[in-house]
């Protein structure tokens, strides 16, 4: 379906690289108007660049997602450029090292809560009011299998990944009867920015990964981004309060 997001507006937080840059592209494919939003620039004007080399209509825009200033400006930016937000992609994330709980420096994990949890809700405070005035929309955020089982990490991470599963399902439940749904996608392993520094330079930790996943490969960002494009779209259109592992079963083991 090439033009199922034909006159939409598609926001992807995290759209510099990784998952959002498949995301950015998948939806620019299917017709949707996108943005970027990254506080990465040169990822994300290559992201741009991709997107309207092939003749999409995207526009980049700057953001720290964990800045409450930045998110509230970067829907109005949307907003003044295109009209209208119908679907987000709230996924920006970082990950950071595997660190023992006991070592876990308290800053670390204010920096962690921030950027993957805080986030998430600050933009869905700032796009849900203007899908109330549409009457409508849809949005997905990036937990991760880590979200919905413990996994080798740091404390901080399954922390907000757990709260992002939980916000979800809460926020999903309270605009269920206002046209909006929300759903989230959790990731497995993937191949993205997050884990090339691992995967380039360690072989072993890429084969005990892939050991790792029942059907024995670590995805790739792009079906990620399927998911996420899936959940957004009418096809969705009684899916709300989901977390989807897009994880190779990982939880299902
Ligand atoms: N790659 C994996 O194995 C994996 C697994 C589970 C979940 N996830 C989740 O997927 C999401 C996307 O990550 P990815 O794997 O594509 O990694 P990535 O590093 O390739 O992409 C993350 C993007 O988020 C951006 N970002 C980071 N902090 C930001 C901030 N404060 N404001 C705005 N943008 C910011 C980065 O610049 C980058 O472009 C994250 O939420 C991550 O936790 C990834």
């Amino acid at each position: 379906m090439p033009d199922e997001y034909q006159d939409k507006v598609v926001l992807v937080t995290g759209g510099a690289y990784g998952i959002g840059r498949a995301a950015a592209i998948g939806f620019s494919r299917r017709g949707a108007k996108v943005a970027i939003a990254d506080i990465d620039v040169k990822r994300g004007e290559e992201t741009l660049r991709r997107i309207k080399e092939v003749g999409g209509d995207a526009i980049f825009i700057k953001t720290d997602v964990s800045s409450e200033a930045d998110v509230k400006a970067l829907v109005e930016k949307i907003v003044q450029a295109y009209g209208r937000l119908d679907c987000a992609f709230n996924n920006a994330g970082i990950h950071k090292q595997f660190v023992s709980t006991i070592e876990f420096k308290a800053a670390d994990w204010d920096e962690m809560i921030n950027v993957n949890l805080k986030s998430v809700w600050l933009c869905m405070k700032y796009e849900i009011p203007q899908m109330l005035k549409q009457g409508k929309g849809a949005i997905v955020n990036t937990s991760s299998a880590a979200g919905l089982v413990g996994a080798p990490s740091n404390p901080a991470y399954p922390a907000s990944k757990h709260g992002v599963v939980g916000m979800t399902k809460s926020t999903a439940l309270e605009f269920a009867r206002k046209g909006i749904r929300v759903n989230c996608v959790c990731p497995g392993p993937t191949r993205t920015g997050m884990n090339e520094e691992l995967t380039a330079t360690n072989p072993e930790m890429v084969k005990a990964m892939d050991q790792r996943v029942p059907m024995g490969r670590i995805g790739e960002p792009e079906e990620v981004a399927a998911a996420a494009i899936f959940l957004c779209s009418d096809e969705a259109s009684y899916i709300t309060g989901h977390a989807l592992p897009v994880d190779g079963g990982i939880v299902a083991d």
